[in-house]
C-alpha cells in the first residue's frame, strides 16, 4: 500500500548572519516532527533552506567587498553545517538564488500579472529593510517599525501591486471554516483581527537594489523578497519540474514558523495560492521564541548562543532534548546553561541512562549478559506493561497534536515506573534463590523489552541515541527500518539476545562531585566535631533538615581500585532491597578486603554522581582528621536498618 504523503517546512533563514540557539529550535522542532511521522508510517517531504535576496544581504556583501552570491555562499555553507551536526534529516535544502526557483517566482509574477491581480502604480509608504516589511502609517509605533523598532525608511517609488484586497473576505472565510488552519489559538485570533482590520494592496516589486529575482516583463523591478521566499514552498515540492511530485505532496501539511512570521505565512501565502488557484496549506503553526535570561538574543546585547559550541560541548541529542522537552511549543522560552545541565543530569544521565546501565549490568551479572526467555506474568509486571501500552498510545496522540513535550513527558514517566519496577521487583536478590530463576529471567526480559521500546518513542526526538540503545541491547536489526508499530508490539525482543557491555550514554556534568569524593574531608568529619563552639551553633539545623537524610546500614560486598586514582574505591553495597555502586575516596586507609563484609554508613538519598565515569549512588560516612579515616560502621546489624 502506498504510504501516506506528510510535508513539512521549516521557515527559510535569512543568511545574513550565522544561525543561533533559536533557529535550530525550530528547525528541531521540525526534524522531530518529520521523524516521527517517518515512524508512523508517512511518505515524508521535509523542507528547509535559505531566504538570500534582499536589499539586506545586498548591503553587506558591499560591506565585506564580495558579490551578493560570495557572501551568501559561504554563510549558507555554515547553515548545512549546523543541519548536518544537529542530525537534521531535511529531504532537500532550497536556496532562493537557485534557478529553479527564480524560473517558479517569474511564472507566478507574470500568471498573476497576467490575470490583473498584479498591476503598476506610485508607492509612497514606509519600509523596513532589516525586516524586509512595508508598513502602513498607521502602524508604525513611534515612527518605527512595529516588529523590531528600528528606524523605518520612506519609500517613493514606482512598483507592482498585488491585489491582496480582493481576497480578503475570501480568507476570512477559509480561515474561520478551517479552525486548525492557523495554530496556536492566540495567533489565530490575531491574524482574524488583522484581516478584519482591511487588507492593503501590497507593493511586491523594488527598483532600489538588484540582489534578487526580476520581474519577468520589466527587468529593472525586483521582486518583493517576501514574495519570493514564501513561493520556496512550492518550488520545492516540484510546482513546475515535477508535476507528479507536486501532486503528492502538495498543499503542505505543516508550514512550521515563527511567531512573528505568522502573518506572512497566514496572510500574504494563502492569498499568493489563492490568486493562482492553488490548494492552501493544511496548517500554519507559530511557535514562541527563544530567550536568554529573559532576554531577546541580539549581537548587541552579546547574548547570542552559538548552537555549534554547544553540541560541541555537549552533544547534539543532549541539545536537542533540552530545547523539545524544556519549551512548551508555542510559548516563548528561557535558555539556561544551568537548566540543560540539570536536564543532563537527571532527565538523561540519572533516569534514562541508570534504566539502561542498571538493566544491562544486572543481564551481565545474573543471566552472563543473555536475555532469557520470561515467565509468568505478575501484576507488578502487568502494571508496568499496561503502562507501556498507554504510553506509546499517549504520545502517539501528542506528537499527532503537536504537543512534543507532553510526549516526552509520557515517556519519562514511563522511564520512572521502569526505574521504579526495578526496586519493586529486586532482582538482585531473586539472584540469590536458584528457584526463582523463571521469576528473574521474567522481570530482566521486561525491562529490556520496556527499553527497547522507550528507544522507539525516543528516536525522533534524540536520533543518535536510540540506535546506540538498541547496540547495548544487542539488538542487530537495523533501527533505521523501524515504525511506530514495533513499539506497539509487546515481545519484539527476541529470547537468547546477547547484550553488550554497558556503556554509559550519557555523562553527568558534575565536575564537583569528584572534588568531594576525593576529598573526605567535606564529608561528616571529626574536625567538624571538634570545631569551636560559635560555629557549631552556627551551623544549627532543624530535626526536619536532618530528617532529610536517608542514612542507612549498607553491607560491602565488594570493593576494588579505581583505575588511576589512588585515593578512590568503588563499592558494591547490599541495601537490603538494593544493590548500589558508591565511590568512595578512603583507598589511601582501607585496603579491598578490610572493607568487604563491613556494614558501613550511608547516606542513601544524595544525587547520584559520575566519578571517573562510574556512576556513584550514595556517600559512605567517614571521620577524619588531619591525616586518620575511620569508616563509620554498624557491626551486626540489618543491611537497610535506618541511621537516625
Ligand atoms: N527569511 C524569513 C523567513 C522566510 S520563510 C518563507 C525569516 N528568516 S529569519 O532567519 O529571520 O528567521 C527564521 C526563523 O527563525 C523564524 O521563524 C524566526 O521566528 C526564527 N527565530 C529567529 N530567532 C528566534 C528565536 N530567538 N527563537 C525562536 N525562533 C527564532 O524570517
Amino acid at each position: 500500500m502506498d504510504k501516506k504523503p506528510f510535508y513539512i517546512t521549516t521557515p527559510i533563514y535569512y543568511p545574513s548572519d550565522k544561525l543561533h540557539i533559536g533557529h535550530a529550535y525550530c528547525t528541531t522542532i521540525a526534524d522531530s516532527i518529520a521523524r516521527y511521522k517517518r515512524l508512523a508510517g508517512y511518505d515524508v517531504f521535509f523542507l528547509t533552506g535559505s531566504d538570500e535576496h534582499g536589499q539586506k544581504i545586498q548591503r553587506k556583501a558591499q560591506e565585506g567587498n564580495v558579490t551578493p552570491i560570495q557572501y551568501v555562499d559561504k554563510i549558507v555553507a555554515s547553515f548545512k553545517l549546523l543541519w548536518e551536526k544537529l542530525n537534521i534529516s531535511n529531504d532537500d535544502f532550497i536556496r532562493t538564488s537557485e534557478k529553479r526557483h527564480h524560473e517558479v517566482v517569474q511564472h507566478i509574477f507574470q500568471k498573476i500579472y497576467d490575470q490583473g491581480d498584479i498591476y503598476k502604480a506610485a508607492y509612497e509608504g514606509w519600509y523596513c529593510t532589516p525586516c524586509e516589511t512595508f508598513w502602513l502609517e498607521r502602524q508604525l509605533v513611534d515612527g518605527k517599525c512595529p516588529d523590531c523598532g528600528r528606524p523605518v525608511e520612506t519609500l517613493s517609488e514606482e512598483s507592482y501591486f498585488f491585489r491582496m484586497s480582493k481576497y480578503q473576505d475570501r480568507l476570512l472565510a477559509f480561515i474561520e471554516a478551517n479552525p486548525d488552519f492557523i495554530q496556536p489559538v492566540s495567533r489565530r485570533n490575531e491574524m482574524i483581527n488583522f484581516i478584519k482590520g482591511g487588507l492593503e494592496d501590497l507593493c511586491v516589486s523594488r527598483t532600489t537594489f538588484d540582489w534578487g529575482i526580476p520581474v519577468p516583463f520589466d527587468s529593472k523591478h525586483i521582486v518583493y523578497v517576501w514574495f519570493d521566499a514564501l513561493v520556496n514552498y512550492i518550488t520545492a515540492a516540484g510546482y513546475l519540474n515535477n508535476r507528479e511530485k507536486y501532486a503528492k505532496f502538495w498543499p503542505a501539511d505543516l508550514h512550521l514558523v515563527g511567531k512573528e512570521i505568522v502573518r506572512f505565512h497566514s496572510i500574504i501565502w494563502p492569498v499568493i495560492l489563492m490568486a493562482l488557484g492553488e490548494e492552501l496549506p493544511q496548517k500554519v503553526y507559530g511557535h514562541g521564541w527563544l530567550v536568554v535570561e529573559g532576554d531577546k538574543m541580539s549581537k548587541s546585547k552579546g547574548n547570542v548562543i552559538d548552537p555549534l559550541a554547544l553540541i560541541d560541548e555537549f552533544g547534539a541529542d543532549t541539545i536537542r532534548y533540552y530545547l523539545l522537552r524544556e519549551i512548551t511549543l508555542g510559548m516563548d522560552g528561557n535558555f539556561s546553561r544551568d537548566a540543560l545541565i540539570n536536564r543532563i543530569n537527571a532527565d538523561l544521565a540519572n533516569d534514562l541512562g541508570n534504566l539502561l546501565h542498571r538493566t544491562l549490568n544486572m543481564i551481565g551479572r545474573f543471566n552472563a549478559g543473555v536475555i532469557e526467555k520470561p515467565g509468568e506474568t505478575a501484576p507488578v509486571d502487568q502494571e508496568l506493561l499496561n503502562l507501556v501500552q498507554e504510553t506509546t498510545a499517549k504520545y502517539a496522540e501528542a506528537m499527532d497534536n503537536i504537543e512534543i513535550n507532553s510526549a516526552i513527558k509520557e515517556v519519562w514517566a514511563l522511564i520512572s515506573r521502569t526505574n521504579k519496577y526495578i526496586d519493586e521487583t529486586a532482582p538482585w536478590a531473586l539472584a540469590k534463590d536458584p528457584a526463582k530463576k523463571q521469576r528473574l529471567n521474567t522481570v530482566l526480559y521486561n525491562l529490556a523489552e520496556t527499553l527497547r521500546i522507550v528507544a522507539i518513542l525516543i528516536s525522533p526526538f534524540m536520533p543518535n541515541t536510540a540506535p546506540k540503545m538498541w547496540r547495548q541491547l544487542g539488538i542487530e536489526e537495523a533501527f533505521g527500518d523501524i515504525t511506530l508499530q514495533d513499539a506497539k508490539c509487546w515481545g519484539g525482543l527476541k529470547e537468547g539476545t546477547k547484550v553488550a557491555k554497558p556503556e554509559p550514554i550519557f555523562p553527568r556534568i558534575e565536575e564537583k562531585a569528584e572534588e568531594i569524593a576525593e576529598n573526605p574531608k567535606s564529608k561528616v568529619s571529626a574536625e567538624k566535631v571538634d570545631a569551636p563552639e560559635k560555629s557549631v551553633q552556627a551551623d544549627l539545623i532543624s530535626i526536619d533538615e536532618f530528617a532529610k537524610m536517608d542514612l542507612r546500614v549498607a553491607k560491602v560486598l565488594a570493593a576494588e581500585k579505581v583505575k588511576g586514582a589512588d585515593k578512590l574505591l568503588t563499592l558494591t553495597v547490599d541495601l537490603g532491597t538494593e544493590e548500589r555502586t558508591i565511590v568512595s575516596g578512603i583507598a589511601k586507609h582501607y585496603t579491598p578486603e578490610e572493607l568487604v563484609g563491613q556494614n558501613v554508613v550511608m547516606i542513601v538519598n544524595l544525587k547520584p554522581a559520575k566519578i571517573r565515569g562510574i556512576e556513584s549512588r550514595g556517600l559512605v560516612l567517614a571521620a577524619s582528621s588531619e591525616d586518620q579515616l575511620a569508616v563509620v560502621t554498624a557491626p551486626g546489624m540489618k543491611p537497610g536498618s535506618k541511621v537516625k
